[in-house]
């Protein structure tokens, strides 16, 4: 079975004292869950407070970007050595680095073999625009996506992706796309295309989050679909509280 994995996106929201105190006050409301793996991607000047605070605490912790090189002239970037033993995991190819830093899939196809090559685990976000959406290319653009993102990826590496389907027009906006439509991309077109590039066995094994606009009373429905694995959450994952009912609604409908 399929981990649940739930992921919190800070984005560029909280800073260091913030985060630390956060995690925190965090720990003890899901220490119950330990049939959810839970995540925290705090800014990259949070990442060694953070990952102190969790020590023991079974919570994981996130970078959300790195750059493909280990080191060199690349001033403001972050190699994937500066991130070992501070993160686990590291989301890549958000829509927003997309959007707003120009990231192509052939920058993220590089930034995915980067992380692993170090031992990081990658969340790979993928989603299709309004436009593309309306225009009915959902499946072919996130088809094209994750196999652009997974080029020369080895099935051997596949139990260390992560894969979000998260569609742009639901970022941030509270149009969630409903859990029908989640899971049909994420069940008919990204499972469907690791089936097809890496076999059923291993395709079953990876799991898929959905991500935006994700809250704790939508939670339980996305979680119900049996394709869905977890979720990429920015917004709700911003408050204690909100944190907390995620991780247990996400519990209650997996049945762990
Ligand atoms: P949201 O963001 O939950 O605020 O919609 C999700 C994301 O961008 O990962």
């Amino acid at each position: 079975m399929r981990k649940p994995i739930i992921a919190g996106n800070w984005k560029m929201y909280k800073t260091h004292a913030e985060s630390v105190a956060f995690v925190k006050e965090l720990a003890p409301r899901l220490a119950a869950y330990t049939g959810v793996e839970s995540v925290v991607c705090p800014t990259f000047v949070a990442l060694a407070g953070v990952c102190e605070a969790l020590k023991g605490s079974g919570i994981g912790v996130g970078a959300q970007n790195l750059h493909w090189e280990a080191q060199g002239a690349f001033t403001s970037q972050i190699a994937p050595p500066m991130l070992q033993g501070l993160a686990e995991y590291v989301i890549i190819g958000h829509s927003e680095c997309r959007a707003y830093l120009g990231e192509t899939d052939e920058m993220i196809n590089k930034k995915v073999k980067a992380a692993l090559a170090y031992g990081l685990k990658p969340i790979i976000a993928v989603g299709e625009s309004l436009t593309q959406n309306e225009a009915g290319q959902t499946a072919a653009v996130i088809g094209g996506q994750v196999r652009a993102a997974l080029d020369g990826v080895d099935a051997a590496n596949m139990t260390n992706i992560v894969l979000a389907y998260e569609p742009i027009w639901a970022i941030g906006t509270g149009k969630n796309a409903s859990s029908a439509i989640a899971q049909d991309v994420i069940g008919g077109t990204i499972r469907k295309t690791l089936t097809e590039l890496y076999g059923n066995s291993v395709a079953q094994g990876v799991r898929i989050q959905y991500g935006g606009s994700v809250k704790p009373d939508n939670m339980q429905d996305y979680m119900s679909q049996p394709d869905i694995d977890g979720a990429l959450v920015g917004g709700a994952s911003l408050k204690v509280d909100d944190f907390a009912k995620l991780i247990e609604a996400a519990a209650k409908a997996k049945g762990v």
